[in-house]
């Protein structure tokens, strides 16, 4: 890593990490953050956050919690919070998993899992962090009306996801024609992941879900 960006690990990180929680803690996430905020967003799986960092940019009165174990991809998204003076940013440094256990029912006013790990295998199915178990913690943390955004360039997850979700009771997805699911809405930054398979030809699924009652 280079050196300015181990100078942030070091110096910004402590300022706006997550500390892991202990077994039967919880976490009000609106707590989080020094000024209030009109609602808390959640990305799990930032990668190198440019997504995240837009949207904070964008939406200052709102909180985002970021969840990302990949070092570098932290020490970016600290680059961008030193350089956009971002102060509704935190970061959870682990898996993300853990957050949606920790957190009280609907604190949580949008969520955003963008282009997961694919886990094409069979037998790697189970790794997929949308999925029977992730589904419902998410319904837990959302209040109704609340807005779930997944992306994927993976065909077989793409089915996997509409599956899950559809068979869910918490949600309903928002898709009434194929360009609301295959052209990225406005108010959605696009992250590396998406260009990398743009350029490789790959087609991307945008799917934004309701919470519903
Ligand atoms: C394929 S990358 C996509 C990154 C980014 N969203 C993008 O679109 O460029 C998936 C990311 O999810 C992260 N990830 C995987 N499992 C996770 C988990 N359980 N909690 C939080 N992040 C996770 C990985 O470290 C990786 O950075």
């Amino acid at each position: 890593m280079r050196q300015a960006r181990q100078q942030l690990v070091d110096t910004l990180l402590p300022t706006v990490e997550i500390a892991v929680p202990e077994e039967g803690d919880s976490l009000d996430p609106a707590q989080l953050f020094a000024e209030t905020k009109q609602e808390v967003w959640l990305e799990i799986g930032f990668g190198s956050g440019e997504h995240l960092a837009q949207q904070a940019i964008e939406n200052p009165s709102v909180g985002i919690i970021g969840c990302e174990p990949y070092i570098n991809g932290v020490a970016r998204l600290l680059a961008d919070i030193d350089k956009f003076d971002l102060k509704n940013v935190r970061i959870f440094r682990d898996d993300a998993r853990i957050l949606l256990r920790t957190m009280p029912d609907q604190s949580i006013c949008r969520a955003f899992v963008l282009f997961p790990d694919p886990w094409p295998k069979v037998r790697h199915h189970k790794r997929r962090i949308i999925g029977p178990s992730t589904i419902p913690s998410l319904a837990r943390l959302l209040p109704v009306d609340a807005e779930l955004r997944i992306a994927t360039d993976d065909p077989s997850y793409k089915e996997w996801i509409l599956q899950h979700m559809l068979v869910d009771d918490g949600f309903v997805w928002r898709a009434r024609r194929p360009q609301d699911w295959r052209v990225r809405p406005g108010d959605w930054p696009s992250t590396r992941y998406e260009m990398k398979a743009n350029a490789a030809g790959r087609q991307c699924s945008y799917f934004m879900f309701d919470r519903r009652d």
